[in-house]
């Protein structure tokens, strides 16, 4: 199967400004990707070209397979693009926004109705479907302009900056749609200045700085790249103490240890042999969380468990959180903006 969309050497000049070169991606059926950077980075004209509403100076896009300069019409039919500023219709009601929609995708006068109802469910918007769009709050509009891109089920979509604007509840639930229509098998590309956000359901991110793609591939892989080191959080019951001497003492493989609770913050050496000593001489320790840099082999990580294990620690968690894209993010650029 050829990629979903297949980014070739990509380039956009604006006079004598560019604002995209040379951008590569392939992403695969499925995909959810965060398009990341900060502002004026070319995200909009990359997503743009990718809608066919902007010509590349140079290099290709396909999108199923199809070329975005040579058949656009054929793209606009698979692609679902949500633009980062939309102007919403005054004097319509919900459901006349999307049927209008609907009729300039040819869908049939017949089959709209049951569609329109789709998408108002899908996007949680079913009590507004009689309502003035100008009614609705701002997070209702940009859910509505998602139903609206949806209305002729596409197998692509392309969000621009979706959660832009809105207030903390309303950025969880454009989360939720995006996680609803990933489980739907949909391809996304999904663009955003802001990090955290895209962490919980994006499988791959790109981050882009001055039209240039910095890195791009598998969220926790970039993580680790970036990195050399990743995070892994581990919990103790108690002996806390015992435990960091321990995974200090696997410096091989390890390359910080850092409680992140417990009673005391520990600092050094010293300071873990005074714990031990106190251990030996019958005083209990607490438990608490350690985190520790680690940077051996991936599937080597059960060394560190077993160490653990082995020297008779309670341990109650043992896990990698999630990577943190916005210290990953922090590390990759370096602050530039156009
Ligand atoms: N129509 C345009 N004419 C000239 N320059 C533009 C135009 N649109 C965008 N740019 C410039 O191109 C660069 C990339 O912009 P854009 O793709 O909107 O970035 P982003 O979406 O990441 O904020 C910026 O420097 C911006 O000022
Ligand atoms: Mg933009």
């Amino acid at each position: 199967m050829p990629p979903m969309i297949q980014i070739t050497h990509l380039r956009k000049e604006y006079k004598d400004l560019v604002a995209v070169q040379d951008l590569t991606l392939e992403l695969e059926k499925g995909d959810i990707f965060g398009f990341i950077g900060p502002n004026g980075a070319g995200k909009t004209t990359t997503i743009k070209m990718l809608a066919t509403l902007l010509m590349p100076t140079a290099g290709s896009a396909t999108v199923d397979g199809i070329d975005v300069v040579k058949y656009p019409e054929k793209v606009r039919s698979v692609v679902g693009y949500m633009p980062d500023f939309f102007g919403v219709y005054d004097d319509i009601k919900v459901w006349e926004y999307l049927d209008f929609f609907a009729a300039a995708y040819r869908i049939q006068k017949a089959k709209r109705p049951q569609i329109i109802d789709d998408v108002l469910a899908l996007t949680d918007l079913t009590i507004k479907k009689d309502a003035y769009v100008e009614s609705l709050s701002r997070g209702m509009k940009q859910r509505l302009c998602l139903a609206k891109t949806l209305v002729h089920d596409p197998k692509v979509m392309l969000l621009d900056e979706p959660a832009s604007g809105l207030d903390p509840r309303a950025r969880i639930e454009i989360r939720e749609l995006l996680k609803e229509l990933q489980s739907m098998g949909k391809t996304i590309i999904v663009s955003s200045h802001i990090l955290p956000e895209m962490e919980e359901f994006c499988n791959k991110i790109g981050i882009i700085e001055r039209g240039e793609m910095i890195v791009a591939g598998d969220v926790n892989t970039i993580a680790r790249q970036v990195r050399g080191q990743h995070t892994i959080e581990i919990g103790v019951v108690d002996e806390l103490e015992r435990a960091e001497a321990i995974l200090l003492g696997m410096s091989d493989i390890i390359r910080e240890v850092k409680r992140t609770s417990g009673l005391r913050k520990l600092t050094d050496a010293a300071e873990l042999g005074i714990a031990q000593t106190l251990q030996k001489n019958g005083h209990s320790s607490s438990g608490g969380i350690v985190q520790i840099g680690y940077v051996g082999e991936p599937d080597e990580e059960y060394r560190v468990l077993q160490a653990l294990v082995q020297a008779n620690i309670k341990i109650r968690m043992f896990h990698t959180p999630s990577a943190d894209l916005e210290d990953v993010f922090l590390r990759v650029t370096k602050g530039h903006v156009n």
